[in-house]
């Protein structure tokens, strides 16, 4: 799907957070500068009205209070190894919240199988272009954005 604007990820970054439910994994794949952090600015502001959203490169992870459960925003682009994420807290924000990853890839073998993958791409005009892949019980959420 085109993005020609960081106005659309923010667009549809909102209508993902109304699906999304506790336990969900959302992984954000892309080079530098794809539009993974402006996609967890929508999201993180669609459900909790926030609108500081700093990306979250040194701290790793910040987190936010939704109504129903928190929202983890991770950027994993410089841990070493993937266990470096359980003392982050990742295992307790799987169980009972909602996960956003940066950098998906450095999490190896703790990716979840059931999650949502969105994969950016810049494109020559300006603009990003965006592929989502719904597993697990994402497959049939998506079908609900479509309609
Ligand atoms: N759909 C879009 N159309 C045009 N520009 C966009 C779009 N989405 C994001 N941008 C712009 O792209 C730049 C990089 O975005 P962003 O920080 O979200 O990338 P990132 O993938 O998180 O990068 P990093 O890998 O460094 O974390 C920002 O200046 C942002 O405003
Ligand atoms: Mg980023």
């Amino acid at each position: 799907m085109m993005l020609a604007a960081e106005s659309m990820t923010h667009t549809l970054a909102g209508q993902i957070a109304g699906l999304a439910k506790p336990g969900d994994l959302i992984a954000l794949w892309g080079d530098l500068g794809s539009g993974k952090t402006s996609f967890a600015r929508g999201f993180i502001n669609a459900l909790t009205g926030e609108t500081e959203v700093p990306s979250p490169t040194f701290s790793l992870v910040q987190t936010y209070d939704a109504p129903d459960f928190v929202v983890w925003h991770f950027d994993l682009y410089r841990i070493d190894q993937p266990r470096d994420v359980l003392e982050l807290g990742f295992d307790d924000a799987l169980d009972d919240d909602v996960v956003l990853v940066e950098w998906p890839d450095r999490l190896g073998d703790l990716l979840p199988d059931d999650r949502l993958d969105l994969r950016f791409r810049m494109v020559a005009a300006g603009g990003r272009f965006v592929r989502l892949e719904g597993h697990g019980s994402w497959a049939e959420r998506l079908n609900d954005l479509a309609s």
